[in-house]
């Protein structure tokens, strides 16, 4: 039997993928390929896991907030909201899905690098909390629309830090030529900062800085709150101005293979804690309340993917695929990144894992592969159930339509039960928008 990445996988004593306890296969009969599952009771794990040590290590006001770009649908927000999360929205979309799934949107921070002025009022008229932003631009717009309200807006400023975080270039966030937020070593962020102290409708809370996504180095955070706080420090120095909030971003890396490493969160945020302790009292300043936003690392191995096999296509001397009914429409990650997965034949978990395969999707481009070189059991045959682990981060949320492919519902796995949280896009769905 493998090594399960996650101690939310096993096998049941007839051979079959469990997830979160449950049959896979039963799951799939049930509701139907493509599926994507999410084990709550592994998400609500993963939120606490952050909660609680940040309970422990840093002072009021401190927050993590769940970036939701990773996985955006009501019920997360519902259940962020009941773990006592924040969240991290980035467009009306998701502002509107966490508002109206009962949110308390004083505890919203609205990113993006390009806010429109109907982004802005939107974000106003639903009571989202913070504004994160990341230039001048928008920092005028923001006071402006706060101005005509009578209020006064608060906000953090993204900055960026300089850091390289090693890891892909796609989301590598933090370095100075960056397309977000304003670079500390150009002085742009000092004159953001100036401006956000005079403008009348604006309560500059902090700052923000993101430094990248699937970061595994060890002093990663320290490298950019040691950047962050020199900052806050001249700024209070020269500017009088203390900053209440310190948004370190997220980031995060989680397994993937067996061949990845993991992360001890509750420690590292431990680390990063202790460093910032030092620091603030080296620097001489009052230690900022400290937020964080990770997105992978709460969502990530909480979701599994199902689909149906359909042909096992074999190219003598050449190699094998196995083709599903879902694909880059609902997993673009290795098409856009390479990224990698873990694969099963779900009711074959006692047969070796014999047949090298691409298992490669439904969609008409050759691009579309969900995982190249993957070892499924040998037997593996039209209507036996893939199942791809690790998929909870980035997959509903960058799925798309592609080929007007429906997009799968998403089934919440708690406490031995199961329950739709997303229904299945349906063919009259697909259509629904057109004229
Ligand atoms: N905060 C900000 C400002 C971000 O831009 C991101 C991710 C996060 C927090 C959450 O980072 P996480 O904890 O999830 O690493 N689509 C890519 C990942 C893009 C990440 C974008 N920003 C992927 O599938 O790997």
């Amino acid at each position: 039997m493998p090594d399960f990445i996650c101690d939310n996988i096993s096998v049941n004593a007839a051979g079959r993928l469990c997830f979160a306890g449950q049959d896979t296969t039963a799951l799939a009969a049930r509701y139907g390929t493509p599926l994507y599952l999410m084990d709550e009771d592994r998400l609500r794990h993963n939120m606490r896991i952050y909660t609680q040590a940040f309970q422990r290590c840093f002072g009021p006001g401190s927050r993590v907030l769940y970036a939701s770009k990773a996985n955006a649908f009501r019920q997360i927000y519902r259940i962020a909201g009941e773990e006592g999360l924040g969240v991290d929205v980035v467009s009306p979309g998701e502002i509107h899905s966490a508002h109206s799934a009962g949110f308390d949107m004083a505890l919203a921070y609205f990113h993006s690098n390009n806010k429109t002025d109907a982004d802005i009022r939107y974000a106003m008229d639903c009571g989202v909390g913070c504004f994160v932003v990341d230039g001048e631009e928008e920092l005028r717009a923001i006071d402006a629309a706060a101005a005509a309200r009578g209020t006064r807006q608060k906000l953090l400023l993204r900055l960026t830090p300089g850091i390289d975080p090693h890891t892909y270039a796609a989301v590598d966030t933090g370095r100075v030529d960056s397309k977000f937020g304003s670079a500390i070593e150009t002085g742009q962020a000092e004159a953001i900062t100036a401006l956000a102290l005079s403008l009348e409708h604006i309560d500059l809370a902090g700052f923000h800085c993101h430094v990248g996504s699937m970061v595994f180095d060890e002093d990663v955070f320290q490298r950019a709150a040691a950047v962050m706080l020199e900052f806050v420090a001249m700024v209070q120095k020269k500017y009088g101005f203390l900053a209440r909030e310190l948004d370190l971003g997220g980031g995060y890396g989680v397994p993937y293979t067996a061949a990845d490493g993991s992360v001890d969160i509750g420690a590292r945020i431990g680390e990063v804690a202790e460093y910032i302790h030092q620091t603030c009292a080296r620097l001489s300043i009052a230690e900022p309340a400290i937020l964080m936003e990770p997105g992978r690392s709460i969502v990530a191995d909480a979701g599994m993917t199902l689909y149906t096999v359909g042909a096992v296509k074999r190219i003598p001397g050449y190699k094998t695929y196995v083709s599903v009914d879902g694909g880059m429409s609902d997993n673009p990650r290795y098409a856009l990144y390479g990224a990698k997965y873990t694969c099963y034949t779900a009711g074959r978990m006692a047969e070796p894992a014999a047949l090298r395969c691409d298992l490669v999707g439904r969609c008409c481009e050759s691009g579309d592969v969900i995982q190249p070189d993957v070892c499924l059991a040998e037997g593996t045959c039209r209507g036996d159930i893939a199942a791809v682990c690790t998929t909870g981060a980035y997959n509903y949320s960058m799925a798309s339509n592609y080929n007007r492919i429906p997009r799968p519902p998403i089934v919440m796995l708690r406490g031995g039960e199961s329950y739709v949280a997303v229904r299945r896009e349906s063919l009259a769905d697909l259509v629904m928008l057109d004229e």
